[in-house]
Order: C-alpha cells, then sequence, then structure tokens
C-alpha cells in the first residue's frame, strides 16, 4: 500500500485534533482511501507540552522548513492561523509542490486568490473544508453536490462563539462577558476574539461560500459587517416576547448583476429553523434552483469537528494522488482561465 506523508504546522488545539484523530483512525482511514496516511512531521515553536497525543513515530520539531522543505512530505496541513507566517508557510509549501489543506479562513478570505493562483500553478491542491462551519461540509456541497445548480441565496449560523453567546444570554441569562469566557474555554473564540464577536470571522466564511456559490473572486472589502456587541440582554428578551430570537446571520444573495452579502444580528421568527439552531452549532440554508431549499447543521467550531473536517480534505487529496489525478475540482468555484468578477 502506498504511504502518503502529513506534516503539519502549528500545534494548537485543531493541529492537535487532527494529530489525534489521524492516529485514532489510522485503520479506518487506510481502509477507505487506500494508503496508508502518514504523520510524519509536526512543527510548532512550542515542543514541549504535552497535547495528550501519543506520537509514536511522528516527529515533533520548532522549525517549520523541516516540513515545508521535506521533499518525502506530499500534504501539509496548516493550523497556525492568522494571516502573517502562515501565508508565508503556505505559499512556500505550494511553490514547493506540496498539496496544502487549511482551516485558516482569515486568511483565505483576505489572500485566498493569490493563495488560489499559486496553488494553479504549481499543479497542486488547495483545501479548505474546515474553514467554514466547522464539521458541516459546506464546501464540498457547494462545489461538489451542488455543482448543476444556480445557487440562489445562502442564509447562515458561520461562528459558533456568537451564536454560543446569544444562546447563553437567552436561555440562562448569562451575562455577554461570562459566556464569551466559556466560548474561549471551550476553544471556540478565536485567539483575537473580536473576530468573532464583531463579526469579521462570520464574513471571512461568508466570503469564502460567496465565492464557491457565485462564481466570484474572494471579495471580503465589500460585505457588510456587524457584530452583536451592541446586542443587550433586553433586545433578546423583546425578540422572544414577540416569537423571534437574534442570531448573528451571514447572507449572501444573488442579484441580476451582483452580490449582496451581509452579515449583522438579526431576528428570526421561530417557525424558521434557523432560530432553533443553538449554542455553538451552525447552520446553513441554501436557496438552490434545481434542489430547491437544503440545509446542513453540525458542530461549527471545536477541536474534532474541525479536525474531521480537515481529514476530509486530506483523505480527498490521497485519493487524487493514489489515482494519478492532479486535482479533482477547480480550487474556487470560477473555471480556471475565466474569472468572473461579479461585484458585491
Ligand atoms: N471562532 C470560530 C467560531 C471558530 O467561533 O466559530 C471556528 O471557525
Amino acid at each position: 500500500m502506498k504511504t502518503i506523508n502529513i506534516g503539519i504546522l502549528g500545534y494548537g488545539v485543531v493541529g492537535a485534533g487532527v494529530a489525534k484523530l489521524l492516529k485514532q483512525k489510522k485503520q479506518l482511514l487506510e481502509s477507505r482511501i487506500g494508503a496508508v496516511l502518514n504523520l510524519k512531521t509536526i512543527a510548532d515553536i512550542d515542543i514541549t507540552t504535552d497535547r495528550g497525543v501519543e506520537l509514536g513515530t511522528t516527529a515533533l520539531v520548532s522549525d517549520a522548513t523541516v516540513i515545508i522543505d521535506d521533499p518525502e512530505i506530499d500534504i501539509i496541513v496548516e493550523t497556525i492561523g492568522g494571516e502573517t507566517i502562515a501565508k508565508e508557510f503556505i505559499l512556500k509549501a505550494l511553490e514547493n509542490k506540496k498539496h496544502v489543506v487549511t482551516a485558516n479562513k482569515a486568511l483565505l478570505a483576505s489572500y485566498g486568490n493569490d493563495l488560489v493562483k499559486t496553488a494553479r500553478k504549481n499543479l497542486v491542491d488547495l483545501a479548505f473544508e474546515a474553514s467554514c462551519g466547522g464539521c458541516m461540509p459546506i464546501i464540498k456541497s457547494l462545489r461538489e453536490s451542488l455543482v448543476a445548480n444556480d445557487i440562489k441565496a445562502m442564509s447562515a449560523i458561520l461562528n459558533g462563539t456568537c451564536n454560543y453567546i446569544l444562546t447563553k444570554i437567552s436561555k440562562d441569562g448569562s451575562e455577554f462577558e461570562d459566556a464569551l469566557k466559556d466560548a474561549q474555554q471551550l476553544g471556540y473564540a478565536e485567539a483575537e476574539p473580536s473576530l468573532d464577536i464583531d463579526g469579521f470571522d462570520t464574513a471571512h466564511k461568508l466570503a469564502i461560500l460567496n465565492s464557491l456559490a457565485h462564481g466570484m473572486e474572494i471579495n471580503l472589502k465589500d460585505i457588510h459587517v456587524e457584530g452583536i456587541r451592541t446586542i443587550t440582554p433586553k433586545d433578546i428578551e423583546f425578540a422572544k416576547e414577540f416569537g423571534y430570537t437574534i442570531k448573528l446571520l451571514a447572507i449572501g444573495k444573488i442579484h441580476e448583476n451582483h452580490v449582496e452579502a451581509r452579515v449583522h444580528p438579526t431576528m428570526i421568527p421561530d417557525s424558521n429553523p434557523l432560530s432553533h439552531v443553538d449554542s455553538s452549532m451552525n447552520a446553513i440554508v441554501i436557496d438552490a434552483d434545481a434542489t430547491g431549499q437544503a440545509m446542513l447543521y453540525g458542530h461549527g467550531a471545536g477541536m474534532m469537528p474541525t479536525a474531521s473536517a480537515v481529514l476530509s480534505d486530506v483523505a480527498d487529496i490521497a485519493r487524487n494522488i493514489i489515482s494519478g489525478t492532479k486535482r479533482r475540482v477547480p480550487i474556487l468555484g470560477y473555471p480556471e482561465d475565466n474569472i468572473k468578477p461579479i461585484p458585491i
């Protein structure tokens, strides 16, 4: 059986989850993919903290170039996050003809177009199922399952931290700050939680989804963004009295010659299934022309749901490698040489 070597850059919550799941599901993955997935090396600046993962033969190093420059590594999983060093490492990895899997929505939202071009130039894959909606297969749904549809609209809860906070205030009468602290302890919140509560994390995800849904370049700067900072328990209470729940929604709609894209707290009637998506759960309702409405629901954040999404990409790429396919599908929504600029 062919061995596919994997390296992980970043050994935080998500990186450790990926390592753990790869080890736990080694045999299952081998039987389903037909290749050995060998976690060869993990790189992180902290190589002493115990993450509770039995590493076996996997090397833990402090220098990322040990992975990026290793000719034996086929797939690099980036779980560092942020837009600086992660970008440099991913670009270098793609130039070195490594397939890259990332959960880094902030980086994709800001530099995804460049990363995609670099991946295409080097005939390698750049996969990012874990960047939006945690374990929900949104990327694969838009890119593959719904490929024969025009996507008319999407409404989604895409930030586990905000949904957790709003649910805690609504159901338990918690204070905003206490609910945020809980979300941080549970590993949902970003290192910089204002990305969550001010709506930018949701906007990053919407920018990626719009690109896939509507065949356009990633466009973050034109998305209207409002967060949940100004929502008070009284607002939530009043909304409840009238049969509404307040949720932070990402909304993307196609119009004749532009896409409408906005993120803001929204009053949702109890009759709408999104109003019942609680805690850190995420959900998306996709309105497509052939299928009609379809809904996905699942854990949008957290160690193992995110690791599961990362490994779905690793498995896809591994299958491509063993079948000799360079890349199975175009990386983003638009055809290779026919990028259609649709304004937001
Ligand atoms: N901070 C993000 C959230 C993590 O709360 O949803 C998953 O993208």
